[in-house]
């Protein structure tokens, strides 16, 4: 099936309330499971950035994790990072963690600074793929930590509508039209790789981890 692209920026009132109260635990607990699976040496402290880390749920979970790292959530979305802070102010006052307004590629990102890179659920919103992968190559100090998960755009729309149906049965109507919209606008894990080539991060590794979700993940060696 062709790529759907959906709105890059996911900031509306509704969608927004919708996407901040629903419950992710099932693929949020998997990027934190990953991540720690993937650098168990990450124990100490460091720099970490959450790209297009919309209300927070996963810069929370690995501020919890990792209480030594300083981390910074980076979103293009005002009303994302409005209620990603206030998810802050009422749970997460001791832990280290910034929200950042930015939109992608950011310049004003300091280059080279971080220690862990990551993705959960951006590059499908991207017009152009490549302003992720180019940069986190930018920003990624040598040895870097990067993880990137996102939904795989499945063969057709009838197994998109069947995986809206067993995994968002019950959720409002806003969300389920977000995640069918989603899996329309999300790229395959041959796509991904073929960003990853072209962006000179091919020694990566990409591979699948859901039914529904690609991840890519490694260390960045130059
Ligand atoms: C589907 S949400 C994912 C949020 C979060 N990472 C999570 O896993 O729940 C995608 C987020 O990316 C943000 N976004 C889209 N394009 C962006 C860009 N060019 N730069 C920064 N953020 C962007 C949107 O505002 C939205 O909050």
């Amino acid at each position: 099936m062709e790529r759907r692209p959906e709105p890059e920026l996911m900031d509306s009132e509704a969608q927004t309330a919708a996407y901040a109260a629903a419950d992710f635990n099932e693929s949020n607990s998997l990027f934190t499971r990953l991540f720690a699976e993937s650098f168990p040496d990450c124990a100490g402290s460091g720099a970490m950035i959450d790209l297009g880390c919309g209300p927070g749920d996963i810069a929370l979970r690995m501020a919890r994790a990792y209480p030594g790292w300083r981390i910074t959530g980076l979103d293009a979305g005002e009303n994302m990072l409005r209620r990603a802070r206030e998810r802050f102010r009422s749970e997460g006052e001791a832990l280290d963690v910034t929200f950042k307004h930015g939109y992608l590629p950011d310049d004003s990102l300091e280059e080279a600074a971080w220690d862990a890179l990551i993705s959960n659920s951006l590059l499908h919103h991207l017009p152009d793929p490549l302003v992720l992968w180019h940069s986190i190559r930018r920003l990624a100090r040598p040895g870097a930590a990067v993880l990137v998960m996102d939904l795989c755009r499945p063969a057709g729309m009838a197994e998109a509508q069947a995986l809206v149906d067993h995994y968002a049965a019950d959720e409002p109507p806003v969300l389920r039209d977000d995640f069918y919209n989603s899996l329309l606008a999300a790229y395959t894990l041959d796509e991904v790789r073929d960003q990853l080539e072209k962006s000179g991060l091919a020694a990566l590794s990409a591979g699948m981890c859901s039914d529904r979700h690609w991840f890519v993940k490694g260390r960045i060696t130059d």
